[in-house]
């Protein structure tokens, strides 16, 4: 199937242009790099494609070559004091619990003995202040240069939040948007940290890239829910991280089947594993999955997230065991 497919591709892109051909079932996802775009010719690819037996959905997906040379001159990285690994929790998709996802692994990482902070850089909806249960609360500075962290359920951290307004639309972009992120970044006393979480704004645009490029990533996290249209995205922001040379350190799947918080009852509404399928293609690791629960939601919406709130509980747990893999996966890198 895989040589019907690159046959079709190769009709209109070099075997040079065509980095990755995913079959997951009935649907196809095509990546090509360094191609460029006509819809002419996606329309074709999907239409014969289309044809093959046992085929349903195409989509074609164009991104950069990662090369040997690096694309761009490497800028030089923030420097951000005390903190020793930064990872990133990002999302090709935004909606996909990337907040939720990276407010409980924080903890997780806190709880498994790691001196952890959160950094909330989601310029475009900064959630986690109301996760943590400290929204509205202005940060402190003793020095007038200087904020402190936040210090709230064993963790530290920080929100592009605290300096903007949740009733304005932010209106920064680009380089305004990074600035502002460095500036709170490199200006908060953290003390001492092994493990930073950086809540990533969701997306693969210029301010996500120029993040992953600006941060010295020790590892990317990529959180995405079943559905065709979110793993596409998570395609996506795998791929960005590749083209910075930020290892990716996992995906997972959240949302991923629906428990029935009265009766327990599982039902897959999403479908399922489609994340730990994209993984295998893309030869990263298949972090976990959590599921869509009412619990989680309500935990992280009242400000103590559901592995501070139940630590005990199976949710808390399934957090948990993904905290320790990226600790492993840390310790090896
Ligand atoms: N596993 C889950 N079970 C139940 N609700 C969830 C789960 N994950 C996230 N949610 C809920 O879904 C909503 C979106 O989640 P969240 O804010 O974490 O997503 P996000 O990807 O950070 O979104 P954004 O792109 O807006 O930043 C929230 O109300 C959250 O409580
Ligand atoms: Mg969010």
């Amino acid at each position: 199937m895989e040589e019907q497919i690159k046959a079709i591709v190769g009709k209109y892109y070099s075997e040079a242009e065509i980095a990755n051909i995913g079959i997951f079932g009935r649907r196809v996802i095509v990546t090509l790099q360094n191609a460029a775009e006509d819809s002419a010719k996606t329309e074709a690819i999907e239409k014969e494609v289309k044809t093959l037996s046992g085929i349903d959905k195409v989509a074609v997906i164009h991104t950069a070559v990662r090369t040997a040379q690096p694309l761009f001159e490497q800028p030089q990285k923030w420097q951000i004091r005390g903190v020793k690994k930064i990872i990133a929790v990002a999302s090709g998709k935004g909606g996909v619990g990337k907040s939720t996802t990276a407010v409980n692994l924080a903890l997780a990482l806190a709880a498994q003995g790691q001196k952890t902070a959160l950094f909330d850089a989601d310029i475009y909806g900064p959630s986690v202040p109301t996760m943590l249960g400290y929204e509205g609360t202005a940060p402190v500075s003793y020095d007038g240069k200087t904020f402190e962290a936040f210090e709230y359920q064993n963790i530290k951290s920080m929100s592009i939040g605290a300096l903007i307004d949740r009733e304005t639309p932010l209106i920064w972009r680009g380089s305004k948007a990074c600035g502002a992120i460095e500036q709170l970044l490199t200006e908060v006393n953290w003390g001492e940290i092994d493990v930073m979480v950086v809540d990533m704004p969701p997306g693969t645009g210029d301010i996500q890239i120029t993040l992953s490029q600006r941060l010295n990533f020790a590892g990317a996290v990529i959180v995405s829910t079943p559905q065709d249209i979110a793993l596409i995205d998570a395609v996506k922001g795998v791929n960005m991280f590749r083209r910075v040379d930020v290892p990716i350190l996992g995906i997972i799947e959240n949302m991923s089947y629906y428990l029935c918080p009265h009766c327990g009852e599982r039902a897959e509404i999403f479908g399922h594993a489609g994340a730990k399928e994209t993984a295998a293609r893309l030869d990263v690791p298949f972090l976990g999955e959590i599921p869509l629960h009412m619990d989680i939601r309500a935990h992280a919406d009242s400000g103590r997230p559901i592995v501070s709130a139940a630590p005990q509980s199976a949710h808390a747990k399934a957090y948990m065991d993904i905290a320790a893999k990226i600790v492993s996966a840390l310790n090896r890198g």
